[in-house]
């Protein structure tokens, strides 16, 4: 299934076929395409160079178990994601490691690290759903992550699969029309709300 975005200005190809599917295939995504993934998260931007994000992952081929662990962590209206035949958590560390002083901007730089994987993903035609939906103190029971990082994200990556196959509710909001604010909305030029783009 493709969603693509309908752009009122031409955007880069990648950028208009990326969506978060709900319907999973179960073909497994290859290592060598997790791996670039991985690396394009790698090359990310962040303030410092902190690079303060840490992936937890969760192969269901290879470990069941371990994939099980982190779907434990989704609140069940995510249940659908334990279709993907991978799941990670994206962790941020909190803390600038060279003065230890709080890090501001350390989710939002965890956030750019995964829209950069997910577009590399994609590039394969593998496709990332990002979701907030999961319980980040049982994820830090689970894991060990230690004091001073923080769950983040769940993501949920896999190739599309059936809408079809999905509940009545969920296959109405699969397939419902993709809606975005006007850049008017969220651009300004001079002062808050005013002189708009
Ligand atoms: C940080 C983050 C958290 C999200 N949390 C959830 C979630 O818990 N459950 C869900 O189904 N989708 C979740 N989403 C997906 C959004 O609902 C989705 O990106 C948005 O509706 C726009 O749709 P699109 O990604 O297909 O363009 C999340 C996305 C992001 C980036």
């Amino acid at each position: 299934m493709e969603k693509p975005a309908l752009p009122e200005h031409e955007i880069l190809d990648l950028l208009k076929r990326r969506w978060s599917p709900r319907a999973f295939s179960d073909k497994p995504v290859p290592e060598p395409i997790l791996s670039r993934m991985f690396e394009a998260a790698r090359w990310a931007a962040s303030s410092y160079n902190e690079q303060p994000w840490t992936y937890i992952l969760g192969v269901k081929a290879e470990d069941t178990a371990e994939f099980d662990r982190i779907a434990s962590t989704l609140y069940p209206p995510n249940a659908w994601a334990k279709s993907a035949p991978v799941i990670a958590l994206s962790v941020a560390k909190l803390k600038f490691s060279h003065d230890g002083s709080p890090n501001r901007v350390a989710i939002h730089d965890v956030g750019a690290a995964s829209a950069s994987l997910t577009l590399q993903a994609l590039a394969e035609d593998v496709f990332v759903h990002q979701m907030g939906g999961f319980d980040p103190k049982k994820a830090k029971e689970l894991f060990g992550i230690p004091d001073d990082y923080e769950a983040v994200a769940a993501l949920a990556i896999g190739y599309p699969g059936d809408p079809e196959e999905l509940p009545e509710a969920l296959k109405a909001r699969e397939e419902a029309p993709r809606t975005r604010k006007k850049i008017e909305e969220f651009v300004f030029r001079g002062k808050w709300g005013g002189g708009r783009f």
